[in-house]
């Protein structure tokens, strides 16, 4: 564990220093997938993933469904007070990008594969292809002075979308709270005002 955790760290160390570079998203399929309720009915938490890529198509309606925006200024998540200071991390192998959802892309954040930081001591979380690291920015005085836990919520409503989507898709997830916080913070180079609410695993499951 001792040792996982100083390699991580070494790891973490060198990504602060990240080559900027965005990957443009497709345009994501809105009219994909199956009624809302087939999907609830298909909604379940999963531990286990195949190590198939999932294609960028697919991520970009994942993540529009997750927090893009489906009206020129407002998104597919409600927030508390409008204030849409929830944002999302994609961990993979090749590194941390940052959903841009104004433009539809990804911006890289950090080099590292942090996919094992995400995983914690629940190893399984690491197999994923991906990991969605839920934030939200509470740098703006209406959280301190009157409604500390209002991101909270809105982290829960990202959590459900994805949670749909992936019902509807044919994808595998779980909600986590469970992650290693210091060193995701450090290596996103994550402000005090930046909280980790939440993660989500996404794969296609495995082949029964
Ligand atoms: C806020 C929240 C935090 C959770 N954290 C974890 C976690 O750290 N690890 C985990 O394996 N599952 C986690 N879960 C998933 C729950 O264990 C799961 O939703 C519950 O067992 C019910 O199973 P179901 O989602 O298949 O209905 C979390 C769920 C929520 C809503």
């Amino acid at each position: 564990m001792k040792i996982r955790k100083t390699m991580l760290a070494l790891a973490v160390g060198t990504c602060l220093c990240a080559a900027a570079e965005t990957i443009q998203l497709p345009k994501p399929d809105a009219d994909s997938g199956v009624t809302v309720t087939q999907a609830l009915k298909a909604r379940r938490s999963t531990r286990a993933f195949s190590e198939r890529e999932i294609p960028l198509e697919t991520l970009a309606g994942l993540l529009w469904a997750a927090n893009g925006y489906n009206r020129p200024d407002k998104r597919t998540n409600a927030t508390g007070l409008n204030k849409q200071t929830t944002e999302i991390y994609v961990c993979m192998k090749k590194g941390t990008y940052r959903y841009d959802a104004k433009a539809n892309a990804l911006v890289k954040a950090c080099d590292v594969d942090l996919r094992p930081a995400i995983a914690d001591w629940q190893t399984f979380a690491a197999k994923a292809p991906l990991a969605l690291l839920i934030v939200s920015d509470v740098s703006d005085p209406v959280y301190a002075k009157k409604w500390p836990t209002l991101t909270h919520y809105d982290a829960g409503i990202v959590s459900g979308n994805v949670y749909l989507y992936c019902a509807a898709n044919g994808l595998a997830t779980v909600c986590r709270g469970t992650m290693d916080r210091d060193a995701l913070k450090k290596a996103l180079n994550l402000s005090d005002k930046k909280i980790l609410h939440l993660n989500h695993p996404v794969g296609f499951p495995v082949a029964k």
